[in-house]
């Protein structure tokens, strides 16, 4: 087993990954702000990004953010209203945006009550005016999960979206398990690979063998698992992981 790439970091458990991903973040916001006006980063949905939510709105991290140069996007939403108990934006309103300050206008979310098509023409426009002068850059950070599968946002193993290389935004008909079986909307690889910097949060033992695949099956010119498909083209990933889900993993790091 090859020891863990400098790019992986394993902490203790669910509180102490979201810790570290908080101070990553502050780091991140404060970095791009030194030497741009706003900070742009893509949200995932799933319960170990929650951790990290609850603890941005706490005042030792939501005191050291400029909440009004800072742009929320979402890597995927599922086509549910925004009030639904399914809904990615409404995780993070609860766990978030009702504790903190942030002005409406640097909220993005994806319209998952709108008609699908409609709403991934509009979320693409959308990024397409945001990101216009960054030169094919996009988000300055994104933060993705993991699901059991080896899917990241809503790309799904063997799935059309996973095959776009144009647009920035897919549907995606989502009729098989993980639940909820709801269709999606979802970033593509091509706006995840064009971001900055990427952060991968995966936390329990149901991902420890997943985990095992990934860093041991050499990721060939197209990798089965979405993502190990997430390979920003100038940016870097971060992988941070608590130890049941990296026990499977070499742990000399
Ligand atoms: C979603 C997420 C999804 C999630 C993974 C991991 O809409 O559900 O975008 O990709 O990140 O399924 O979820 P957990 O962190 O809850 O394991």
């Amino acid at each position: 087993m090859t020891d863990l790439p400098p790019e992986v970091q394993v902490y203790k458990n669910p509180e102490a990954l979201a810790q570290a991903a908080a101070r990553l973040f502050v780091q991140a916001a404060d970095q791009a702000l030194t030497c741009q006006p706003d900070f742009s980063v893509a949200l995932a949905g799933g319960s170990t990004p929650r951790v990290l939510y609850r603890l941005l709105s706490q005042p030792e991290y939501s005191c050291r953010l400029a909440w009004d140069k800072i742009h929320l996007f979402w890597g995927d939403e599922r086509c549910v209203p925004p009030n639904h108990p399914d809904s990615n934006y409404g995780m993070v309103k609860r766990a978030l945006l009702e504790q903190v300050g942030i002005p409406s206008q640097n909220i993005h979310r994806m319209a998952g009550e709108d008609e699908a098509s409609q709403a991934r023409s509009a979320y693409e426009t959308l990024l397409r005016n945001f990101f216009i002068s960054a030169a094919g850059k996009t988000f300055d950070l994104v933060l993705l999960g993991m699901g059991d599968d080896g899917h990241t946002a809503s790309l799904f193993p063997g799935t059309p979206a996973l095959e776009e290389t144009k647009h920035w935004v897919a549907v995606v008909e989502h009729t098989q398990p993980p639940l909820p079986l709801v269709n999606r909307l979802t970033l593509t690889l091509p706006a995840i690979n064009a971001a900055s910097q990427v952060i991968i949060l995966v936390a329990g033992e149901s991902k420890a063998d997943r985990l095992r695949q990934v860093f041991t099956q050499p990721a060939v010119d197209q990798p089965r698992l979405p993502v190990q498909r997430v390979q920003p083209t100038n940016g870097q990933v971060l992988w941070l992981l608590d130890a049941s889900a990296a026990q499977c993993l070499d742990r000399t790091a």
